[in-house]
């Protein structure tokens, strides 16, 4: 298949990039680099010995996409990375979110009905649910995400599932991921934030590398059995071949795809400090701070549904997650630059 990539330059669509190459797949990108960098497509066409069309270009910008998609007349679907991602960010910066993410995905409707794609599977997130029971199951009623970030992800999959409605020959997929972390194994790709890391693991590998002095753990008193949050940590390799799988398996599968795309296991803070430090024989100074404003106490995926349907699980665990995260750190001590 054709596909085109928006925000292939990006963590994960680096690594989807990969992958859809290593499946036989031509990729389009689209990316406007604005927390990315060129030199991610290029190691990914050097690792797959293929390689990728780039179009630096804003996916807001109408008569740009126009251009790109009448250049390339035979795209079969489209994976919609691009998007702005920072969840403190969102609170101070609104108006830039609801316009690049909404905006964005506007666009990409638009182009898909003016140029007859069919297919296209979108970046959602387990913000989603907001706060809700565990495990999260596709089915469950939505909650109610408390930042511009996550009202972005609500809305963008709410337009999806309109046009579907419209377009009833297109097949919407919308992965609903948990909290992706790691690295290619080869240590040439991985994720490269932008200033001091929101995120937790990039934290812990920034902190390991001497580039942050220590990690602060935001709250001990939670009620799970250590106190510090649970998340469900997913490999972005998995995550990739999740995209893949789901665009080979539902492509001109005409309706509304949902899958959650984590491990099914929790990790607390605490657990995934101390694999770190195991797994790479190294020491994270550490201390514990306030608890984050929006923080959830825990949340992991109920997964089946993607192993049922799509015959995908994620299958590297905590410890290649901690392994993969340092390598690309070691290898790469200032990201791409
Ligand atoms: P990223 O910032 O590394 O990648 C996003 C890419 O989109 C970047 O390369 C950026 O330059 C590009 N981009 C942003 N706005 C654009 C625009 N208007 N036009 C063109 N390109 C644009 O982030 P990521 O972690 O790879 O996330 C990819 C997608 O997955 C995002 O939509 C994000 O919201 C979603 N997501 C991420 C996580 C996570 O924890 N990383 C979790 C759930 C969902
Ligand atoms: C994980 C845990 C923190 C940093 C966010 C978005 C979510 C999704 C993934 C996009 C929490 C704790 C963190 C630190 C810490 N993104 N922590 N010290 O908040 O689960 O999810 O990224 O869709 O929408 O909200 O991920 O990595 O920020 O935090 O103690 O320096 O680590 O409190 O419990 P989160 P995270």
């Amino acid at each position: 298949m054709v596909i085109l990539v928006t925000g292939g330059a990006g963590y994960i669509g680096s690594h989807t990039c990969l992958e859809l190459l290593r499946a036989g797949h031509q990729v389009i990108v689209v990316d406007n680099l604005c927390n990315s960098s060129r030199e991610a497509v290029n190691r990914v066409e050097k690792l797959a010995g293929k390689s990728i069309i780039f179009y630096q270009a804003d996916v807001t910008d109408e008569a740009a996409l126009a251009a790109i998609f009448a250049q390339h007349t035979n795209i079969d679907g489209i994976i919609h990375f691009a998007g702005l991602k920072a969840v403190g960010e969102s609170v101070v910066k609104p108006q830039q979110y609801y316009y690049n993410n909404i905006v964005g995905t506007l666009v990409l409707s638009k182009m898909m009905a003016q140029f007859g794609i069919k297919n296209i599977v979108f970046s959602s997130s387990a913000t989603v649910y907001g706060e809700n029971e565990i495990p999260f199951v596709e089915t469950m009623s939505l909650g109610v995400p408390t930042n511009p970030y996550g009202q972005t992800k609500l809305m963008s999959e709410q337009i999806l599932k309109d046009m579907a409605v419209a377009h009833q020959e297109w097949s919407v997929v919308l992965l609903r991921y948990f909290n992706p972390v790691g690295a290619h194994e080869s240590g040439q790709i991985g994720e490269a934030p932008q200033g001091i890391p929101n995120n937790l693991m990039p934290f812990i590998s920034q902190v390991a590398a001497g580039r942050l002095e220590k990690l602060n753990i935001f709250g001990n008193d939670y009620p799970t059995p250590d106190g510090t949050c649970i998340r469900d940590y997913i490999h972005v390799c998995d995550l990739a071949e999740g995209h893949v799988r789901a665009l080979e398996k539902l492509a001109d599968k005409s309706g509304v795809h949902v899958y959650n795309l984590g491990t099914g296991q929790g990790t607390s803070v605490m657990q995934l400090l101390t694999a770190f430090e195991r797994v790479n024989q190294l020491h994270v100074p550490y201390t514990i701070a306030p608890r984050r404003a929006g923080d959830i106490a825990a949340f992991y995926a109920d997964a089946s549904k993607a192993e049922r349907e799509l015959g995908w699980r994620a299958v590297r665990d905590i410890e290649a997650m901690c392994r993969d995260t340092w390598r690309w750190q070691t290898m790469n001590s200032h990201g791409y630059d």
